[in-house]
């Protein structure tokens, strides 16, 4: 029996829906391969409506076993010829891989994260975020030469053209830094009009390397701004993490010393962050620049999508919901809410590809109690380990596979080093911004690329005509009483 593509399995855009539908379609579809080329075996389909059958290619499995048709192969697929073709309908990306990629693997089910093979956990007890920034671009780690000339660059790099001073200024006092980071960093690219020939390997490097190291200043300056405070020059003298805590919190002292467990902590956080292969920003990374945009517009468009409470806004989101829950007693009701599906979520759980514990909450909760050693516990500490406790244990959470994800302690442990909460969002888009350009890059170079520009399935009236007689001059402004007398 061919695949029937009714809506009944194909509308669930959820995990639960996905996997009905993956048990319906292996049930449907024969998959003998009868016809298998060596690599990669093929799908035979018959089309019920035509009584045809095609022989879809089933590419040869990656390097960790992923395998897919490609769409385009289904586009023969039509009753007459011409027709447009069989496309695949799938809102939210649940099952299409819109890139090849050799920088990130995640396996969900497993709770497995490396950057270029290499384990997150070991990259996060021993690497820099230089060095991995350059791991995630080049693919292998920076020979000793190479390091020290990346972090000369980026450190080189850290000042910013006195004119976005003045455009910070323009901002209320009470702007989230993320909307002044996202539009400080798109304006950047009008200060480097040669960003835009992104072909020009030269140019390219340059721009990546003046976006990795003025990202740290320009969020530092949002933060002072908001402060009312004058904004630190950076100190080149310091390492890319101390320099940023320094833009950030130095006041009179001549030269700034970080607290080293906070240096240390904010080091791993950015190493934890700075990939995390097609999520929403880095998709919309790439697609953005597959219009040949330069970089730093690109960037913005990662800076806005991380924005968003589902995503890296969810840091700070997990905050409000602490505040809101205000005390482990009222927990049981906030709990009995969300389950409720009264659009409350638990803010700081789920994961659209983590299906057990995110290798990365795991890190960051070690990271928390090192924190907390040396500020204390609060009570916000201990809603969150009671939230979490309960939540680990109730069947609602159990069997949606709904664990921690990286947002749930980055919150409280940004907080204790007396981040302000919505600030905790723009420390995640510094350290990201390594994996975006990786991975900008890489779309970049691939040939298989083009400008990202999806089909959609009309729903809408079929033609009609217009006839509508409006006056259109009759919400003119120029009417008597828009006019300032
Ligand atoms: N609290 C309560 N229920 C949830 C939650 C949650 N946090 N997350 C998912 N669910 C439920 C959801 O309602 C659905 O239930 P049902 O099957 O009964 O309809 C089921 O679990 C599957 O959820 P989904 O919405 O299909 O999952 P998704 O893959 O589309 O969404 C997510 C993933 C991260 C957007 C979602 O889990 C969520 O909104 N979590 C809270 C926000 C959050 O913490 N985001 C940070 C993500 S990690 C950092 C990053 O990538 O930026």
């Amino acid at each position: 029996m061919p695949p029937t593509p009714t809506h009944g399995y194909l509308s669930h855009a959820t995990e639960h829906g996905f996997r009905r539908w993956k048990r319906l379609f292996r049930e449907n579809v024969d998959m003998s391969n009868t016809e298998s080329n060596a690599a990669g075996g093929s799908l035979e389909i018959k089309d019920s409506r035509t009584g045809s059958s095609y022989t879809v290619p089933i590419l040869p499995p990656a390097a960790e076993g992923d395998t897919v048709i490609r769409a385009m192969d289904l586009r023969p697929i039509k009753v007459k010829p011409d027709e447009f073709g069989l496309m695949t309908y799938d809102p939210a990306f649940m099952n299409t891989a819109s890139c090849k990629s050799a920088i990130t693997f995640i396996d969900g089910d497993k709770g497995i994260l490396r950057y270029r093979g290499y384990p997150i956990e070991q990259l996060a007890e021993k690497a820099s975020f230089l060095e991995v920034a350059w791991l995630l671009r080049n693919g292998e780690l920076p020979t000793q030469p190479q390091y020290d000339d990346w972090s000369h660059q980026i450190t080189y790099h850290t000042y910013v053209h006195e004119n976005v001073k003045t455009f910070l200024q323009g901002f209320r006092y009470d702007a989230h830094p993320m909307s002044m980071l996202c539009s400080t960093v798109a304006a950047m690219s009008s200060f480097y009009p040669n960003a835009k020939n992104i072909q020009d390997p030269a140019e390219r490097h340059i721009s990546i390397v003046r976006l990795l190291a003025k990202l740290p200043t320009l969020a530092a300056f949002c933060f002072r701004h908001v402060k009312g405070l004058p904004f630190i020059y950076p100190d080149n003298d310091l390492g890319y993490v101390e320099n940023f805590l320094s833009m950030v919190a130095r006041m009179t002292e001549p030269k700034y010393e970080g607290n080293p467990i906070f240096v240390k902590t904010l080091e791993v956080l950015f190493i934890l962050h700075a990939d995390h292969e097609q999520n929403c920003s880095t998709n919309a990374v790439r697609a953005v620049g597959s219009s040949h945009v330069d970089p730093f517009s690109a960037v913005a468009a990662g800076i806005a999508a991380l924005y968003g409470p589902l995503h890296g806004g969810a840091n700070e989101a997990v905050l409000h919901m602490i505040k809101e829950i205000g005390d482990k007693k009222n927990i049981p009701a906030f709990i009995e809410g969300v389950k409720g599906g009264k659009g409350q979520k638990l803010m700081g759980f789920g994961h659209r590809v983590y299906k057990s514990y995110d290798p990365r909450a795991r890190i960051v909760k070690k990271l928390a109690d090192e924190v907390f050693k040396v500020v204390g516990v609060d009570r916000d500490l201990e809603i969150a380990l009671e939230l979490e406790r309960i939540a680990l244990s109730d069947d609602y959470f159990v069997s949606r596979k709904l664990y921690p994800n990286v947002d749930f302690y980055t919150g409280l442990i940004y907080r204790s080093m007396a981040f302000p909460t919505d600030f905790f969002t723009v420390l995640f888009a510094v350290a990201r911004t390594a994996g975006w350009l990786a991975q900008w890059e890489e779309m970049l170079n691939d040939k298989e690329q083009k400008i990202a520009r999806p089909r959609q399935i009309y729903t809408g009236y079929g033609e009609r005509k217009y006839d509508a007689s409006l006056d259109h001059a009759a919400g003119h402004p120029r009417k008597k009483d828009a006019v300032r007398k």
